[in-house]
Parts: C-alpha cells; sequence; structure tokens
C-alpha cells in the first residue's frame, strides 16, 4: 500500500465526507478509464445467473427472493428495480465498460426489438441444480434461464434470419452461490446435499451439470462466455452469524468448500476451450479479487482500509428475517464503506471492484485465461 501518494493526503482528512470524497474521485478515476468510448466493443450481451445479477425477473414472480423495493436501488438511477444491492450490479458496470448504453432488459419485461443487443435472465434464488433454493418459492434455474434464452434465439432467427451475431456477443454467467447458501449449506429441512457428498464430490456434481448447460449455450451461439467463480461466502454476514468462526474473521471450512467449487470451475474452462476451439470461455476469480490479502488490491483495499467497519463488514441495511433488507428501513449513509449491503449481497461498490477488475485484470489471477475487454477481441 506504501506505493500509493493518495494515501498519505487521506490521513489529512476528517470525517466520513473526506472518506467519501476520496474514494468516491478513485472510482471516478477507474471508470472514465473505459468508459466514454462511443461505440460499443460489442453487438450484444447475455447475462445469466442469480441475485447477484438479477435486474428485476422475480418481480412477478411468487416468491420470497425479491428486491423491489427500497432501500434496495436507493442508488440506482431508476430506483428500486428488483437489484438486490443499492446500485447497479456486477454486470451493469460490465455492460457499461462494454459501452452498451442503457441496462440490457430482464428477459422478464424485454420486447422483441430488444433481443438482439442482448437480454438478462438472471435470477434471485436460482441455481445451478434446479432444487436449488426452493424453500423461499418460484426463482429461474440456469436450466430454465437457457429456455428462455433458446426462445429469445428462436425470435431472433424468425426475424432477422441470419443470428451469426451471436457468436460476436459477450456472454456471462455468475451462478452457483445459491448452490451452496441456499442448499449444500442448509442442511436437514429442505436439502441433503450437504449429508450426501464431500466438498469436492459436490463441486464435481456442480461443475458436470455447469459443463452442459455450458455446452447447451455453446449450441445457442455463445461463444465468448465469462464464468464468475464464488465469492468467498464464508465471509458474508448470513454466515458469520450462523456459524462459529473459531476467532477469524471467516468461517474457514466454508471458504474451502467455496475453493473445491472453484478449483473446478476453472479446470472445467480450461475443458471447454480444448473441446470447442472456436469458443473462448474465461473464469473470473471474483474471491481473489474481493478477499486476496496482501496485494494491492485497487479500489477495494481503500476502501477497507479507511474503514473499520468495512473491515467487520456488517451488512449497510437493517434486516428482517435471515439476509434481506427491511422494507423502507433507512440504510447506513455512507454505503461505499461497506462491503456488503444486506446479509448476502455486495454493495454497488463491491460490484464496481468485480467488474472493474474482471474487465481489465490488474492481477494476472484475476481473470483466466481472459479478463473481458481480450474477451471481445479474441
Ligand atoms: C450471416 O451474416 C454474416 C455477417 O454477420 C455473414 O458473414 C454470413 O455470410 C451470413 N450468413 C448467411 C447464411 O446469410
Ligand atoms: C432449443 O429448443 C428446441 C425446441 O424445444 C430444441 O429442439 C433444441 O434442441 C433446443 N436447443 C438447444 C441448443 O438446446
Amino acid at each position: 500500500m506504501d506505493h500509493h501518494p493518495c494515501l498519505y493526503t487521506q490521513t489529512h482528512m476528517d470525517g466520513d465526507l473526506g472518506k467519501l470524497v476520496f474514494v468516491t474521485a478513485l472510482i471516478l478515476l477507474h471508470f472514465g478509464k473505459y468508459v466514454g468510448s462511443d461505440e460499443p466493443q460489442v453487438p450484444c450481451y447475455f447475462i445469466f445467473g442469480d441475485s447477484l445479477v438479477d435486474g428485476g425477473n422475480n418481480n412477478h414472480l411468487e416468491t420470497k427472493w425479491k428486491a423491489n423495493y427500497l432501500p434496495y436501488g436507493i442508488d440506482f438511477p431508476q430506483g428500486y428495480t428488483g437489484r438486490f444491492t443499492n446500485g447497479r450490479t456486477s454486470a451493469d458496470i460490465i455492460g457499461q465498460f462494454l459501452g452498451i448504453d442503457d441496462f440490457i432488459p430482464s428477459y422478464a419485461i424485454a420486447t422483441i426489438d430488444q433481443f438482439s443487443k442482448g437480454v438478462n435472465y438472471a435470477s434471485g434464488g436460482g441455481g445451478i441444480q434446479e432444487e436449488s433454493g426452493h424453500h423461499n418459492g418460484d426463482r429461474v434455474s440456469l436450466d430454465r434461464q437457457l429456455l428462455n434464452h433458446n426462445s429469445t434465439v428462436s425470435s431472433l432467427s424468425r426475424v432477422a434470419k441470419n443470428t451469426t451475431i451471436l457468436k460476436e456477443c459477450i456472454y456471462v454467467v455468475n451462478i452457483g452461490s445459491n448452490d451452496y447458501i441456499n442448499n449444500y449449506l442448509m442442511v436437514g429441512k429442505y436439502y441433503n446435499t450437504g449429508q450426501i457428498y464431500s466438498k469436492d464430490q459436490y463441486a464435481e456434481v456442480l461443475t458436470q451439470q455447469y459443463s452442459q448447460q455450458l455446452r447447451t449455450l455453446y449450441n445457442l451461439g455463445g461463444r465468448k462466455i465469462a464464468l464468475f467463480g464464488l465469492s468467498h461466502i464464508g465471509c458474508i454476514p448470513y454466515m458469520l452469524k450462523r456459524f462459529s468462526t473459531n476467532g477469524k474473521p471467516c468461517v474457514g471450512w466454508i471458504n474451502d468448500v467455496i475453493d473445491a467449487f472453484n478449483y473446478k470451475l476453472k479446470a472445467l474452462v480450461d475443458e471447454l476451450n480444448k473441446d470447442k476451439s472456436d469458443a473462448r470461455f474465461t473464469f473470473i476469480n471474483t474471491a481473489g479479487i474481493l478477499f486476496a490479502q496482501g496485494v494491492f488490491n485497487e479500489i477495494y483495499v481503500y476502501m477497507i482500509f479507511f474503514s473499520e467497519r468495512a473491515l467487520q463488514s456488517p451488512p449497510c441495511c437493517q434486516l428482517t428475517g435471515d439476509w434481506a433488507c427491511t422494507l423502507k428501513s433507512v440504510p447506513c449513509p455512507i454505503r461505499s464503506l461497506s462491503v456488503y449491503f444486506d446479509a448476502i449481497h455486495p454493495t454497488e461498490l463491491s460490484n464496481m471492484a468485480i467488474a472493474t477488475r474482471a474487465y481489465k485484470a490488474v492481477l494476472p489471477t484475476d481473470a483466466y485465461p481472459y479478463d473481458i475487454y481480450h474477451l471481445t477481441k479474441v
């Protein structure tokens, strides 16, 4: 950290306002590097995943996986939209880095003339496995997201006749968290995978199913596909409340369980790139970007450095139940000093850290083998 001159300027500024100005300036500095190019870098951008990138697909479902009320969206231009964070998701920010003007519409409300520029299929509570998240009601699993994409592609081929353009699109897939939080780690009442499988066996079950799903995406024309690894779920407030950390900052065994999945996902990327030589799959190291210690971690390190609150990582909003923000409650005033918005979901600032480094890797370990910027070029 010593090599950043701003650090010392900051120590002379007192209070939260100074921190806010500093953090905001840093973000704008970053953002300026990539936005401002007039031309979109890709013709289209498709988003698959769970609540980390949901843009409102759950709003009309019968489900407790909902975020279409304040204080969710408090920092989003259109207010609350069903995004499970205070502002933009990482998928929103990556879309802006790609030079795409508007936020990609949710499948639930997208019109046929919007399909050709991209659709967001992501759904809070959804998983690689059909059953994941079912105890809280409806959600769109990855299998069903792919069926929806199949319909989109069919509509496009009826209208455009030629769907070659789909090969030029960027596809992001950010899924798997619910297969752990709302399945494997929720032992007993609703799910039995935690009793049946070791962490390595379960990671194998998931990546095998994921492999089939990604081959379907390929068969529907996808060629530039970024797969987001899972975050260190052992550090989220929801888990810190449920499990002992044995005096450590995070629940270590949960992070080990997650690492087993990430390890196999990275291997899957190699396998798919070998099998499908005209496609490019890549792994985004979400956990490394957010939680790597002792490295120059850009925005995120500064945020944590300036905020003991952030280091302890309490949720920014007041909670009702295990994880969700209380309807119309007043959240923490300075969201740019929080890692988590509710007890599970990252704030916009965390999403910015992930998106920034997914788009342009800072460390070679951030993205393997390509960051998204390079994915647009290959
Ligand atoms: C489809 O469009 C691409 C360019 O986007 C073109 O290269 C290709 O020849 C077209 N294929 C057909 C069957 O028209
Ligand atoms: C898309 O759906 C059609 C009709 O159900 C099916 O025949 C086809 O195999 C599907 N495509 C893929 C790639 O799954």
